[in-house]
């Protein structure tokens, strides 16, 4: 198996700009300032704390690829993200393992154009592949 390492755990908020000073009262520092995403139709924001990094993570249009996560979960984390020193091996070997990808590879314009492919487990839920 390739080595996963944790990138980011994604964090669905409905206001980003009152989610980002909350984050910052907890000690996180802004990373990278938000960044819209037309593609998913999502504003996202990068904070660090601790070696930790939490992506924000917020519908701007009711089309977003997330308004029906956000309808369910509400304010909440809701995946993991993972970046792998050979990607195209991990999704390999994630989807034998039964991860189901759930769409293709798309560049993340928040990830300076990097692509990444959510897969989804019967037993864990949604992760993210950075490929
Ligand atoms: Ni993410």
């Amino acid at each position: 198996m390739p080595t996963l390492k944790i990138h980011h755990i994604g964090y669905l908020v409905k206001k980003i700009e009152k989610a980002k000073k909350t984050f910052e009262a907890l000690g996180y520092s802004v990373e990278q300032d938000t960044v819209r995403d037309d593609i998913r139709k999502v504003d996202i924001c990068f904070l660090k704390k601790d070696g930790y990094r939490v992506e924000l993570v917020s519908p701007f249009s009711e089309e977003s690829v997330v308004s029906g996560l956000i309808r369910k979960y509400k304010n909440a984390p809701y995946h993991i993200c993972y970046e792998a020193d050979d990607p195209k091996a991990a999704y390999g070997e994630l989807t034998a393992s039964g991860f189901a990808a759930i769409d293709t590879p798309t560049p993340a314009p928040a990830l300076c154009g990097r692509s990444v492919v959510f897969l989804t487990s019967p037993v864990i839920g949604m992760i993210e592949l950075i490929c």
